[in-house]
């Protein structure tokens, strides 16, 4: 029998627990902290520490009751430790932390990416290594290719902004709220991706992405229609900024499946929940007879179920965190090589 594990996740602006038991999801909960952030348009790292201080209590028992599980027949507790906001890591961590303590159970201290990278194996048994994965949140963007569960070699990352960070950013000149991504999803939806030709900036480094050049791009565009009078539609602006994002974000994820020859796809973090990118990573993978695994877009957002899987890698082989382990706003998957 896998342990049974409750989990926490609270890196950014959604306070998560879940129990999870091998790759079985017995509950998942969250309170989400969007409202309270909407009208800064953006994650005030201050606001996200408190709202988590007030949500974790109530949401762990919620999810101990919906998984059915009592308390004293927990196996373990985890937390995520980083990358995020300090203020927000320390409440789940030292929650779970406490927890684990207070009934003698094993922590162990999971990295934020590593969850997105494990999130596909809640919903698909056929996700294995080795598999490429692309990684896109509001922090950070990777793509790895998972040699085994544990042995990860991160090909490429952004080099300025994360990809969601990018979408947040491109809704805000747009006019659009917060979270700017299912927004520019949402405008996108009617437009032409072909209407406007921005840049596609393939950074030098062949897994390497940067976005900054899009967003002076999309902003100068603005300025020189607004002058004109000439406004275009927000729908095909939308969706051109989307189609620069994904088209970036698909070539990339294309190059490291050919060169690694790696037959399984999967993707985690926020931005695997759009519409487009979803569409275009199924079509390219189809075409080279590579297995599909990205979740649905519950298990891309941020979620502590993602968190259960990847403590259960690590508690399986015994590595167990001690109890002076402490968040890591910085933590990283594992460095890049030459590429
Ligand atoms: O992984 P995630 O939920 O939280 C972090 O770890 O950051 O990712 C949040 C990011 C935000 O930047 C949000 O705009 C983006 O994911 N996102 C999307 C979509 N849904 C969420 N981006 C594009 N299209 C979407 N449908
Ligand atoms: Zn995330």
């Amino acid at each position: 029998m896998k342990p049974l594990v409750l989990a926490f996740e609270t890196s950014c602006d959604e306070t998560a627990v879940a129990v999870v038991q091998g790759t079985q999801m017995l509950s998942s909960v969250l309170s989400s902290q969007i409202d309270l952030h909407a009208r800064f348009g953006g994650v005030v790292p201050e606001v996200a520490a408190r709202a988590h201080v007030e949500a974790i209590r109530p949401l762990t028992h919620r999810a101990l009751a919906e998984s059915g599980v009592h308390p004293a027949d927990l196996d373990a507790v985890a937390a995520t430790s980083g990358p995020g906001l300090v203020g927000a890591l320390l409440v789940g961590h030292s929650f779970a932390k406490a927890t684990a303590w207070a009934r003698s159970l094993p922590f162990v201290s999971i990295d934020h990416m590593e969850g997105h990278l494990m999130a596909p194996r809640l919903q698909f048994e056929e996700f294995r290594p080795p598999a490429v994965v692309l990684l896109a949140s509001g922090g950070h963007s990777q793509i790895v290719h998972v040699e085994d569960w544990g042995d990860y070699d991160v090909l490429g990352e952004t080099i300025d902004d994360a990809a969601g960070e990018a979408f947040d950013k491109l809704a805000r000149l747009l006019g659009l709220g917060f979270p700017g991504g299912p927004e520019i999803d949402r405008a996108a939806e009617t437009g032409d991706p072909a209407a406007v030709a921005f840049p596609r900036a393939l950074a030098e480094r062949p897994y390497h992405v940067s976005f900054s050049g899009l967003k002076t791009s999309v902003a100068t565009y603005l300025r020189k229609a607004e002058v004109a009078g000439e406004l275009p539609e927000l729908a095909d602006v939308a969706a051109s900024v989307q189609e620069a994002i994904v088209d970036v974000l698909v070539q990339k994820t294309v190059r490291a499946l050919e060169d690694t020859g790696a037959k399984t796809l999967g993707g985690g973090g926020g931005v695997l929940a759009n519409r487009r990118l979803r569409a275009r990573l199924a079509e390219e993978a189809e075409a080279r007879g590579v297995t599909v695994c990205i979740p649905r877009p519950d298990l891309c957002t941020d979620n502590a179920a993602m968190i259960g899987v990847a403590a259960t890698h690590w508690l399986d082989r015994g590595a167990l965190s001690d109890w002076t382990d402490t968040v890591d706003p910085g933590r990283r998957l594992s460095s890049f090589g030459a590429n």
